[in-house]
């Protein structure tokens, strides 16, 4: 079958490198990838939400099975598109319709979901420009610190997180009535604040069957000690230590399992990735977000322990037999550091040539993101340019072999994190 992945990150490239190993699949084509994705695939110069010229791609090049790699598309409804156009009908599009999407797409959506299903998570109430009052009364009866969510997507910087009541009254303001986010925060959701170790999870689901995938933690502060801005992520390391068997089941029963569950009694068929954004609450796991894809940095240590066949997997999943799939999954540890533009997240220069001297092997892997060829040369296109991933009996051996591989990579003004994980190894 042929294969269509869509993004230009790392998280597209681990999965496409992963697809390329496939025996199920023929052709594997990625829109539009970056300079990484073009060693496994073959780049389509395609913008992710112009479903009009994926559609004709996908008819002119005989594709099978679509993999969006972003909620973009999704929630946006490119699976609705292609239910939509008779021509692309037969083409499986693997993941959520827009209205599931709706999970990612509306922070209300997902916490109403979940007081409906019984799923632990923080306490809450949401707020719009009318009841704005009554969310200054609701704050300023609650402790420090305050947790403000817009209900929309935000690119990432929806969620701020105050010391004082003085500084989220500004938020709150700056949010409901000035729509600093434009729609996007025209709702607000105002969430109990939890303490722990954040976590995600992953679930890849056919809408009658989902399997469980390995879980991950990321590091998304841009400085030393998870400090400083939020970045897409700098490094992450699976499996987490404190995720044993009978932890696992908890997770299972009282966060995966009813969210299947909800998800059909609303009628809808969830096919894709689900990502659960957890924290640790004391022992007591707590979904903070869904997400309607995987994660990135989490893919890239999720998908390398992962030894089964991908396309296998997806061809499963078109027919809704994912029961049936074999899950086999390296119990080593893999950790991934990521290597980012001087300056980033705030402005960076793009254009600079880079330089890998690190070779893949079984043990040592090395993805792209921000990066595209340039007359020849492979250059940063991109805030977080390469992460290097690497295995290890335990995460300070797979952490050397990562750090070993990054001082292999090397561009003008690259940066990285050198305690990604550390704050694992002695728990
Ligand atoms: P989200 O976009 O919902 O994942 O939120 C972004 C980040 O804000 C999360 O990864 C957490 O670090 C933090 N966060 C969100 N909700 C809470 C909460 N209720 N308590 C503590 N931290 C939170
Ligand atoms: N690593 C967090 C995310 O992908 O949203």
């Amino acid at each position: 079958m042929n294969v269509l992945i869509l993004g230009s990150g790392g998280r597209e490239h681990v999965l496409a490198w992963k697809a390329s190993q496939s025996a199920k699949i023929d052709k594997l084509y990625v829109a539009p990838g970056n300079a990484g994705t073009l060693e496994v695939a073959d780049n389509v110069s395609i913008n992710v939400k112009d479903f009009k010229e994926i559609g004709k791609f996908c008819v002119d090049n005989k594709i099978d099975i679509v993999v969006p790699g972003s909620e973009d598309p999704l929630v946006e409804g490119i699976v609705d598109f292609f239910r939509d156009e008779p021509q692309l009908q037969s083409i499986y599009v693997f993941g959520p319709d827009k209205q599931a999407a709706q999970l990612e797409g509306s922070k209300e959506y997902a916490k109403e979901f979940m007081l409906e299903n019984d799923i632990p998570t923080a306490g809450y109430r949401s707020f719009t420009s009318e009841s704005f009052d009554e969310a200054k009364q609701y704050i300023a009866q609650k402790p420090a610190p305050y947790v403000l969510k817009a209900d929309g997507l935000a690119a990432g910087k929806g969620v701020v997180i105050c010391d004082t009541l003085d500084a989220a009254n500004q938020v709150l303001e700056e949010m409901l009535l000035d729509e600093k986010f434009g729609s996007a925060s025209s709702t607000v959701v105002i969430e109990d604040f939890l303490q722990g170790i954040e976590f995600s999870i992953f679930a890849m689901s056919d809408g009658e069957n989902y399997i469980i995938l390995p879980e991950a933690k990321d590091y998304k502060r841009i400085g030393e000690g998870d400090t400083g801005l939020n970045t897409g992520g700098m490094g992450a390391v699976s499996p987490v230590p404190f995720m044993t068997e009978d932890y696992l089941k908890k997770v299972e029963q009282e966060i995966i399992a009813p969210t299947f569950d909800g998800l059909r009694k609303r009628n809808m068929q969830f096919v894709g990735f689900v990502f659960f954004g957890l924290i640790n609450d004391n022992g007591q796991p707590k979904v903070i977000e869904y997400n309607v894809r995987m994660g990135d940095p989490e893919t890239e240590v999720v998908f390398p322990r992962i030894a089964s066949d991908f396309g296998e997997w997806l061809e499963l999943a078109k027919n809704k037999r994912l029961k049936d799939a074999n899950v086999d999954i390296r119990p080593d540890t893999c950790t991934t550091v990521f290597t980012v533009s001087g300056g980033y997240p705030e402005a960076y220069e793009k254009g600079k040539q880079i330089q890998i001297d690190t070779t893949n092997s079984d043990e040592q892997l090395v993805f792209h993101a921000g990066t595209k060829m340039s007359e020849g040369d492979i250059v940063t296109s991109g805030g977080r340019v390469i992460a290097v991933s690497a295995f290890g009996k335990n995460i300070p051996s797979a952490l050397e072999k990562s750090y070993q591989g990054v001082k292999g990579v090397q561009f003008d003004a690259m940066y990285y994190r050198t305690d990604i994980g550390k704050d694992l190894i002695n728990l």
